[in-house]
């Protein structure tokens, strides 16, 4: 072929590449209509936000007989989501790896009754604070314990890692054996039905739930004043603060609607204190 000759070819060449190029596009055309798709002009869907929970805590988080995760921190996120137009999915993740989950991002936020402290903000970032909390002490009926200094000498069950773990510790010191650390709170109090443990402390929301609907365990609880109050707020990666200020958003919508109130009152039955709506005091550590 000469010069001209291979220059004719590539240019036939690439007429017909290009003919046989129209010629699909215009069967594509002809092909009957496809049903309206809008998501082709619509933007992208926004990524389902996956929300971790340890759900072994009613009545904060639990799994229903159908194995579907229900609770009361579930619904305040779900009506947060819903006025911050976010698509929320929660995935049940056992508590001791649940922050270690929120750190390498396969959970965007944790909500889980997780108490607001100094030394989990080094780690994590928090919401503002949606639920008020304090420590409680769970005993059998019979006990002498009346308050929480008289634990000091007892086995006590609490869930590890847990700020009932880490007030318990305080009290019998870091190297006391006599910490029971349990994998969840429920198994604690199963361990103190059985005589394993003199007493547990865990957070009062779950504690009073467990003693009515366990009167078979004989259990009565023991408040003490000592216990800092503390507030639970939901965890996000430190820095992603988009999403962040959408659930704050979120929060302040359903605290200003009554949503949040509606919800309390379903699960509590009673106002929420108002200590709640205000910002995030000293936490407990
Ligand atoms: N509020 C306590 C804390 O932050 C206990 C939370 C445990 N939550 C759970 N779903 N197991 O340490």
């Amino acid at each position: 072929m000469t010069m001209l000759d291979t220059r004719r070819f590539l240019q036939i060449a690439g007429l017909t590449v290009a003919g046989l190029l129209l010629a699909a596009c215009g069967k594509k055309e002809e092909a009957p209509a496809p049903a309206p798709a809008p998501v082709a002009s619509a933007p992208a869907p926004a990524r389902v936000v996956v929300v971790g929970t340890d759900a072994a805590y009613a009545p904060f988080e639990s799994q229903n007989e159908k194995g579907e995760i229900v609770g009361f921190d579930i619904e305040v996120v779900q009506a947060i989501a819903a006025k911050a137009g976010i698509e929320v999915k929660f995935v049940n993740t056992p508590w001791e790896g649940i922050f270690n989950a929120l750190g390498q991002g396969d959970r965007d936020m944790v909500v889980s009754a997780v108490t607001i402290t100094d030394e989990r903000k080094q780690t994590m970032d928090f919401s503002n604070p949606y639920f008020d909390a304090q420590q409680l002490i769970a005993v059998k009926e019979n006990s002498k314990v009346t308050k929480f200094a008289d634990l000091k000498k007892l086995k006590v069950g609490v869930q590890t890692g847990t700020t009932g773990d880490e007030a318990v510790t305080k009290l019998q010191g870091k190297t006391s054996t006599n910490i029971k650390r349990f994998e969840s709170t429920p198994l604690a109090l199963k361990e103190l039905e059985s005589g394993g443990v003199d007493a547990v402390v865990a957070d009062n929301g779950v504690v009073i739930h467990y003693v009515a609907n366990n009167p078979g365990g004989k259990f009565k609880t023991v408040a003490d004043a000592e216990f800092v109050p503390e507030q639970y707020g939901i965890a996000l990666k430190k820095g992603n603060t988009e999403l962040l200020d959408k659930v704050n958003q979120g929060l302040a919508a359903i605290k200003a609607d009554g949503t949040y109130d509606q919800i309390y009152a379903k699960y509590f039955g009673q106002a929420p204190a108002k200590a709640a709506d205000a910002p995030a005091p000293a936490a407990s550590k």
